[in-house]
């Protein structure tokens, strides 16, 4: 069995509901079909119910009455929603007739879904910005208890390769942070544990990647991975970790035992943390092109309640792939 159908099959004994906010979107549609049709979870669709029943007929899906649908726009539970959005942001300067208008963008909704427990994740992207789905996020389930910092990992399913044991790699942060600090870059770390372990089902041997490996490179960037290895490594002591390490000294043997002799990870890593989103995301889409691997994700990682961003130009697959990862992060 593939990760992904594993992924799936652990995702319908879960039976978690999921929270999809552009129920009218076609692909977004479809998937829910799909996902109910197969027990991946139970949904809730926002969007106008008259506008997905006529969708859902001319599409032809007959699994979508299966699903909650709220009306953003004809709520009669409106006013909860605003409530708990205007308890949680007024400190931050909200008004509740803000509060209103936002309970009733279904990014918003669905959020507040997941914070009144009625949710438990959301997948959205499909035609909204990573931005735009994210900020509701961080405003209102915020980052799980010890972590600061949302931050994206991929799993890389890569062809046969004499690299990486089982051919599975997984990379942070490729989708969420830009410049993290020393400190953020630790909690990325820590989080892609989790990732990489409870979702890529694998005993993660995390490399700090570097364009230096163990003091070959002086520089103020250099340091920073340093020290980032140095607090994960006190946050969490049960971490297989190792930095700086230049990608060929973390997952190919002979460089790794040359360039760093005596490192348990270097020669076989199988995550790594990239110093930033610029080198990360690069990274991602390169090894995807050119390598030929699927990348599944991003998977965010570090917040309180699950939630995945898609990409625009996703499939049906892709979203149906998402949410039984959203429901498997839920455990
Ligand atoms: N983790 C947790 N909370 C965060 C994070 C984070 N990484 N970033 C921002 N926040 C919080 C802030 O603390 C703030 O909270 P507060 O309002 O309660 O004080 C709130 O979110 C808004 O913060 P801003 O700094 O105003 O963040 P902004 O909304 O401008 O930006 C965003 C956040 C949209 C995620 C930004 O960092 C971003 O654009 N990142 C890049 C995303 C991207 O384009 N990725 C590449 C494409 S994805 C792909 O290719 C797969």
């Amino acid at each position: 069995m593939n990760l992904m159908d594993k992924i799936r099959e652990n995702a319908q004994r879960l039976n978690k509901c999921i929270v999809l906010p552009e129920g009218t979107e076609e692909r977004t549609l479809k998937a829910a079909d799909q996902i109910l049709a197969e027990k991946i979870a139970r949904l809730i669709l926002i969007g106008n119910p008259d506008e997905i029943y006529q969708l859902s007929n001319k599409y032809n899906l007959s699994n979508i009455e299966k699903a909650r649908i709220i009306d953003p726009k004809a709520n009669p539970e409106q006013d909860k929603y605003a409530t708990m959005l205007y308890e949680i942001r007024k400190s931050k300067g909200l008004s509740y007739d803000e509060a209103v208008k936002l309970s009733q963008d279904p990014l918003y909704l669905g959020t507040l879904l997941i914070k009144a427990g009625e949710a438990d994740g959301e997948v959205a992207g499909a035609m909204n910005s990573t931005g735009n789905v994210l900020r509701p996020a961080f405003q209102i389930v915020k980052t799980l208890p010890g972590i600061s910092v949302v931050s994206g990992a991929f799993i890389m399913l890569l062809k046969p390769n004499p690299y990486v044991e089982g051919n599975i790699l997984v990379l942070a942060d490729c989708a969420v942070h830009p410049d993290p600090t020393a400190a953020e870059l630790a909690e990325i770390a820590v989080s892609t544990y989790y990732t990489a372990r409870n979702i890529a089902k694998i005993e993660p041997k995390i490399a700090m990647l570097s364009f230096s490996t163990k003091g070959s490179a002086k520089h103020a960037l250099v340091d920073k991975v340093v020290e980032a290895t140095r607090i994960a490594k006190e946050k969490a002591p049960w971490l297989d970790i190792d930095g700086e390490l230049q990608a060929d000294a973390a997952i190919v043997e002979a460089v790794g035992a040359s360039k760093a002799p005596g490192s348990k990870i270097a020669g076989k890593a199988n995550v790594l943390v990239f110093p930033g989103l610029e080198t990360g995301n690069i990274a991602y889409k390169l090894i995807q092109r050119l390598a030929g691997a699927e990348a599944i994700g991003p998977v965010l990682q570090g917040m309180a309640a699950p939630i995945n961003d898609l990409s625009r130009g996703c499939s049906v697959s892709d979203i149906v792939n998402l949410v039984a990862i959203t429901a498997n992060q839920s455990e």
